[in-house]
This record gives structure tokens, C-alpha cells and sequence, in this order.
């Protein structure tokens, strides 16, 4: 992936300008598999190579921020095999793709728990995070061992630990401990593979996130769906809460 962001690119992006951030939970690997007789890690692997192409698109887009769900809390409770598979290919990623992100000045930030992971992942995973801190372009979060509910608690927890004073808690203040902490909350929430739940991804984040469901599995989800995706997005009226006339 070589991408360059010209003026061209940029001025298209004007069409998605009200998109900030997007979230995928990249859901289907195992069934596009299983549907082409291939083991599930192999559904895995094209899972992968479809993400550097989306990840490519939302550079090209001029996207501020992609979170992308790839590993869950309870993924953990998979045939052993299947995790360590997993945990393989994120080892791989960061391996073998690292450089060419940075050269695209993508700046990456991990979501979740590291404890849990290998110490050689943990440190491949920080060293990655502060190896692309100071890039500019596409904020990349990879939500790995992530869960939403695991996230409040932690955030609860420090709070805590801080001996806050009750009444100066705001939802301010829970934004500020959660591990996106700084950042704006989702626009748009994609998930792919047909299923329509939120599987413990962004719960607090995406109270008021547009979602876009497609019955495609992630690894058929290209940069050309992802484009009618952000088309969509554009068309639709976010309320939060209010009427219309008060937002148009
Ligand atoms: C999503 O694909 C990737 C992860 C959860 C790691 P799945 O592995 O959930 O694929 P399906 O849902 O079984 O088809
Ligand atoms: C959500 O998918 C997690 C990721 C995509 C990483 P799952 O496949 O784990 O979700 P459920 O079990 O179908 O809800
Ligand atoms: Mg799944």
C-alpha cells in the first residue's frame, strides 16, 4: 500500500466531510471460509488483506479515524487453536505492515486490555503505538481485546482509585478514563457478515452512532462498499434527540 494523499483525493473527500470517525466490527471471516471449504484461519488471513485495502480507501478519503474490532474480550473463550491463530496474525500485521502505515503516516492506537496478550505481542503492540505516535494522517484504533463493558469498569475503577468526588463525575469525566479517551465518538458504525448486534463494541461511544448493517462478509467488503456505505451515511439526518427542523 502506497498511498499518497493529493489535492484531487482531498477534494473528493469533501462528500464525506461530516464523516470524522468510522468503526467497523469486520465480522464473516470464519463463514466466507467455511463457505469455500477453507479452514477459518484462512477466513482470517483474507479478513486481513481486506483491511489494508479499506485501510488504504480511508486514507485515500481523507477519513480522520477508523476503529476497527478484531479481537473481542470473549473471542478469548474460541477453540484454543483459533486464538492463537489470531493472535498470530495481528503478530504478522504488525511485522510485516508496520512500515508501510507509517509511510502512509498512519498513527496507531491500540484499544483494550494488553495483559491477557503475550509479552512479545504486548511490546510488538506498544512498540507500534509509539513508533506511529507522532504521524498526522489516518488515526488507525484497533480494538484488540477490547470489550465495551470491560472498558466502563476499567474506567469506573480509576476513577475510583482517584477518589473522585461523586457529584464532580459528568459524562465527561468517564469519556476522559475510557481507552479512546481524547477522541471524537464514532459517526458511522459498519458491521459487517449479516449479523445486527453491537457484540460488546463501543457501547458507551456509539449512543448516538449511525450504523450501517451489510449481510457481506468482511473479507467481500471492499473499498467500493465501504464508498456506498459513507454515500448512505451522507443521506441520513442525525437527530440526536432533537426534531427535525432543529437540525437541518
Ligand atoms: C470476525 O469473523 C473476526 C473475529 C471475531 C476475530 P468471525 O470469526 O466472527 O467469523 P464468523 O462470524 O464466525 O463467520
Ligand atoms: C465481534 O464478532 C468481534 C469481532 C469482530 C472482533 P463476533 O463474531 O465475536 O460476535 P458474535 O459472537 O457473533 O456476537
Ligand atoms: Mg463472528
Amino acid at each position: 500500500m502506497h498511498v499518497k494523499q493529493n489535492s484531487k483525493i482531498a477534494t473528493k473527500s469533501s462528500s464525506t466531510r461530516t464523516v470524522e470517525h468510522v468503526a467497523i466490527i469486520m465480522d464473516g471471516n470464519g463463514r466466507w471460509a467455511k463457505e469455500r471449504g477453507l479452514p477459518r484461519l484462512a477466513g482470517h488471513r483474507a479478513g486481513t488483506d481486506n483491511l489494508r485495502r479499506i485501510i488504504e480507501s480511508c486514507v485515500e478519503l481523507g477519513i480522520k479515524r477508523l476503529t476497527i474490532y478484531a479481537f473481542s474480550t470473549e473471542n478469548w473463550n474460541r477453540p484454543k487453536l483459533e486464538v492463537r491463530g489470531l493472535m498470530r496474525i495481528l503478530e504478522d500485521v504488525l511485522d510485516n505492515q508496520l512500515q508501510e502505515l507509517h509511510e502512509n503516516n498512519v498513527q496507531i492506537h491500540h484499544i483494550g486490555r494488553l495483559d491477557g496478550l503475550s509479552e512479545r505481542l504486548a511490546n510488538k503492540v506498544q512498540s507500534a503505538t509509539s513508533y506511529t505516535r507522532n504521524n498526522t494522517g489516518l488515526v488507525l484504533n484497533v480494538a484488540f481485546n477490547y470489550g465495551g463493558r470491560d472498558e466502563i469498569v476499567h474506567a469506573v475503577k480509576r476513577i475510583v482509585a482517584e477518589g473522585y468526588n461523586p457529584e464532580d463525575i459528568t459524562e465527561e469525566t468517564i469519556n476522559r478514563y475510557l481507552f479512546t479517551a481524547g477522541q471524537p465518538d464514532p459517526d458511522l458504525i459498519i458491521r459487517t457478515s449479516g449479523e445486527i448486534r453491537v457484540s460488546n463494541f463501543l457501547i458507551w461511544q456509539g449512543a448516538y452512532s449511525e450504523w450501517h448493517f451489510t449481510s457481506l462478509y468482511w473479507p467481500e467488503f471492499g473499498p467500493e462498499e465501504l464508498r456506498k456505505a459513507l454515500d448512505q451515511f451522507q443521506k441520513r439526518e442525525r437527530r440526536f434527540g432533537m426534531i427535525s427542523e432543529q437540525v437541518s
